[in-house]
């Protein structure tokens, strides 16, 4: 028996061990990949002050999910705050206490967004700036300009702190940083000419392949907590409910989040995306329209 007790003794001992090198390995290598430097090359876009350009911007940061993430005044907003996955908040991006530093520029501004990078060279973490990185040099302009009109917010932001699941997937590539998976030398077309066409809409949709995948058939969202759910199959594959969907039915599923048959969309589906207008919906969903079905979550 006493031989027995010492054994299991000497079995936890070891577990523990193994599993509190593990956790020093995984604390290493997330950190590492984490303070990886990015050197980009940002290229400065006309930045204009009318208020017809600001008034763009805000739409457009209002239907690609700012405010989800740096709060409707963008003074700051909390993200994920959940044991697993840690603690993520957007940062205050005004020009108050708090917010931006002094010294902040138009070229920092569009670094984030478009390369989701650091002036310092950090990758941003959770900033979907992969989503922004093709939008034209317009709407670049029109965003910046809005991100500056803002009136500034007195709050500090609120540090980023990992759990240890979120450094586990990070240390094994599973989670990756933006600016690893953005083209920086890409060109970003100078205009795109909103309208209802493939074309657009294409540009439109890029914003949805965060979650909903690079061939839009949705599944497991990689850096989501466990308690969020797959995001749907949006190609014509049978297995998506979007298959048997009309265009006035995607429509009014985004306006309102629920869907045909009445059930409520899950939150995590941005509800930014309901404020999209009518000629953006409908150019959505002709694109959407032209992509190959494809089994749910089969993608990279
Ligand atoms: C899914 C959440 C999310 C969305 C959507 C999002 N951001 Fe962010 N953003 C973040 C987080 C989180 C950080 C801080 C990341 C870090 O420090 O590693 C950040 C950082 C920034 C920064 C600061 C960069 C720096 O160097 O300090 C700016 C500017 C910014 N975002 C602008 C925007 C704009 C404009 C939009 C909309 C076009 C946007 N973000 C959409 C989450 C988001
Ligand atoms: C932050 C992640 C995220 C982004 C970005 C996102 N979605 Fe979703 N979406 C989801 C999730 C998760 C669901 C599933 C919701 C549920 O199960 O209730 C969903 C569901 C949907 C549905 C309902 C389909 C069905 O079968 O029920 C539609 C339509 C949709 N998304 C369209 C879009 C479009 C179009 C975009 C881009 C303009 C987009 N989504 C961007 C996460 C996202």
């Amino acid at each position: 028996m006493k031989k027995l007790l010492k054994w299991l003794g000497l079995a936890v001992t070891g577990l523990v061990g193994v599993v509190l090198v593990g956790a020093v390995i995984v604390y290493f290598l997330s950190n590492a990949k984490l303070a990886r430097k990015f050197v980009v090359n940002v290229r400065p876009v006309a930045v204009p002050s009318d208020a017809g350009a600001i008034a763009r911007g805000k739409h457009i940061a209002e239907t690609r999910g700012c405010a989800e993430c740096h709060g409707k005044d963008l003074g700051g907003a909390v993200v994920i705050d959940d044991g697993a996955m840690g603690h993520v908040a957007g940062p205050n991006i005004t020009r108050g206490t708090g917010g931006l530093p002094a010294g902040f520029g138009d070229v920092d501004i569009i670094r984030a967004i478009r390369h989701g990078v650091t002036p310092d060279g950090r990758g941003l973490f959770l900033m979907p700036a992969a989503d922004f990185a093709t939008m034209s040099d317009a709407d670049m302009g029109a965003i910046v300009a809005y991100v500056k009109s803002v009136a500034p917010v007195n709050r500090p932001s609120d540090p980023i702190k990992l759990g240890p699941v979120a450094r586990a997937l990070v240390a094994f590539g599973k989670i990756k940083l933006d600016a690893e998976k953005i083209d920086h030398a890409n060109v970003r077309p100078a205009v795109v000419t909103p309208g209802v066409t493939v074309e657009y809409g294409r540009y439109l949709a890029i914003g949805c392949t965060g979650c909903h995948g690079s061939n839009f058939s949705g599944g497991k969202i990689a850096i989501g907590p466990p308690d969020w759910p797959p995001a749907a199959n949006l190609t014509p594959d049978p297995e998506g409910r979007i298959s048997k969907w009309t265009e006035a039915d995607f429509i009014a599923t985004l306006r309102t989040a629920k869907r045909p048959n009445g059930t409520e969309l899950n939150p995590v589906m941005p509800r930014a995306f309901g404020q999209l207008d009518d000629l953006e919906l409908k150019a959505l969903w002709m694109f959407l329209k032209t992509l190959p079905a494809a089994p749910t979550g089969s993608h990279s």
